[in-house]
């Protein structure tokens, strides 16, 4: 008894407190492996309170089931590669979904059977409703968005109207069912209406991602990771869970600040990536002329001619840094310069890559040193200081339409200057355009250099010719 009123309640506090310090120490590399730790130390206890809290009558399930769970999550993280993490996740937000809507489904189920008629209060009937609706939607919504991710779903965007009209008229539909099914209090005659909200919330999940860019997928993936929150939330509320109400409130409100953080960073509103069609597969051009403008080729014995006789050099990493691996090349060119005296820095864009901290995920990979680090407001004030600023598989996030043209589909999207650098190499393999589908002038500038080649080799060449120097 003692256990059920006092142990129980204490036991999912402290939790929710490790949770919570271990979100603050995620915040900076350093202390990011130590507040995963503690997270996981909160998740322990929390699922030992609740193994202790409903007296399972046997463990044998519980136990075969974390086993199984286990071992899956453990050869999925060991295996998958970086460039494959948003897929990743998206997989993990359709079970948490999943998990969350077949426990309201549950217990709508066991209570509708259990007590008979009318046995259903409205608080209880709010929490299933939510828990099921927001689940199916979160569990299919996912998978689309893993299949657009994967290439097993087309990432082009649809601008079709009728797509959302259809979206519109069905989450309407879905809610006033959901209502419904409040009001009956879990009447038999209602069972048909209940699979029928259980099928909308799937084929809503399936029409809000289906319309949108696989492009903007990452943005999707952290909105529906806030709302596999939300409908692990209504889950706590439908077992009286207090554990589970307050994780699914943290990973609700989390997912939901960095879907901000994201959109604030690309300059784009929520409402332009959900409903504005952007950012269809966009073909790349990829020649290295483009029509009358010319990009000035330069290879690795020039390059390390510039980068060790420099006093200055910053690193701008992107995508291409992740596609190609690159990250030990980098830090290995880097401590070469370091030690012939220059002054080096890593310029962070918080959207280069796909995923939040893609690129500081990859540098510590590397172990690059903290205080090298420095973010795109760091340099840009001084940027003519910068003798040569090296960019590494980016290219959206070093575009000067950006800055220069109000037409542009990333106008106003905070970039890194390379541009107004003394001099830019910029290292990719062609003049491909980057995610955002738009040529990049920064290329054909007088004082920028072009290095054609995976960012990988380019860096070892360029590191044997400094060795030269
Ligand atoms: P991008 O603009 O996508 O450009 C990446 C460049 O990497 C490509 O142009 C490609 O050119 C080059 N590349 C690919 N493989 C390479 C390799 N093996 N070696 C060398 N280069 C290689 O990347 P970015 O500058 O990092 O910008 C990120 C973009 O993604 C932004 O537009 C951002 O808004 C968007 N986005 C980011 C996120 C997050 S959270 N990070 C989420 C959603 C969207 P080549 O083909 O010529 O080599």
């Amino acid at each position: 008894m003692v256990m059920q009123s006092t142990v129980i309640p204490l036991a999912y506090l402290i939790s929710a407190v490790l949770f919570i310090l271990g979100i603050k120490r995620l915040s900076h590399p350093a202390t990011a492996a130590g507040g995963n730790r503690l997270a996981a130390l909160g998740m322990l206890l929390a699922i030992a309170a609740t193994l202790l809290d409903q007296q399972v009558l046997s463990y044998t399930w519980v136990v075969a089931g974390m086993a199984a769970g286990g071992l899956i999550g453990l050869t999925m993280a060991r295996t998958v590669k970086m460039t494959a993490m948003p897929e990743m996740v998206a997989v993990f937000n359709g079970f948490g979904g999943a998990a969350s809507g077949l426990v309201a489904i549950g217990e709508y189920l066991r209570l509708q059977t259990g007590a008979g008629q009318a046995a259903i209060s409205v608080d209880q009937g709010v929490s299933i409703m939510a828990g099921t609706l927001i689940g199916a939607v979160t569990f299919s919504g996912s998978i689309i968005a893993w299949g657009k991710l994967q290439g097993f779903v087309s990432g082009k965007a649809i601008s079709n109207p009728l797509v959302r009209i259809l979206a519109t008229l069905l989450a309407l539909g879905s809610l006033g069912t959901a209502g419904w099914l409040v009001a009956a209090q879990g009447a038999d005659s209602q069972t048909a209406m209940f699979w029928a909200l259980v099928a909308g919330g799937l084929a809503l999940g399936v029409l809000f991602v289906l319309p949108i860019g696989g492009a903007d997928m990452p943005v999707v993936v952290a909105l529906l990771n806030s709302y596999s929150g939300i409908a692990a939330s209504a889950a706590g509320f439908v077992l009286n869970n207090y554990g589970l109400v307050i994780s699914g409130a943290l990973v609700g409100a989390s997912g939901l600040i960095l879907t901000g953080i994201m959109c604030r960073a690309m300059n784009r509103s929520l409402t332009n990536v959900l409903f504005s069609a952007f950012g269809t597969t966009g073909a790349a051009s990829g020649s290295q002329d483009s029509g009358d403008k010319v990009a000035t080729p330069v290879d690795a014995e020039d390059s390390a001619m510039l980068l060790g006789y420099a006093s200055q050099v910053v690193f701008v990493p992107g995508y291409g840094l992740a596609v190609a691996q690159a990250q030990h090349r980098i830090r290995e060119l880097a401590d070469l310069l370091t030690k012939r005296g220059v002054r080096v820095r890593y310029c962070v864009h918080p959207v280069a890559g796909r995923m939040p901290g893609h690129m500081n995920v990859l540098l510590a990979e590397a172990n690059v040193p903290y205080d090298q680090l420095c973010e795109p407001d760091d340099v840009n004030p001084d940027m003519e200081q910068v003798d040569v600023a090296v960019v590494v598989g980016a290219n959206d996030v070093v575009n000067p339409l950006a800055r220069d043209d109000a037409g542009s589909p990333i106008a106003g999207m905070p970039i890194i200057e390379t541009d107004r650098a003394r001099s830019c190499i910029v290292i990719k393999r062609s003049l491909s355009v980057g995610y955002a589908g738009i040529d990049n002038p920064l290329f054909y500038l007088p004082n920028n250099r072009m290095y054609f080649g995976d960012a990988a080799e380019a860096l070892g060449d360029i590191a044997s010719e400094v060795k030269q120097l």
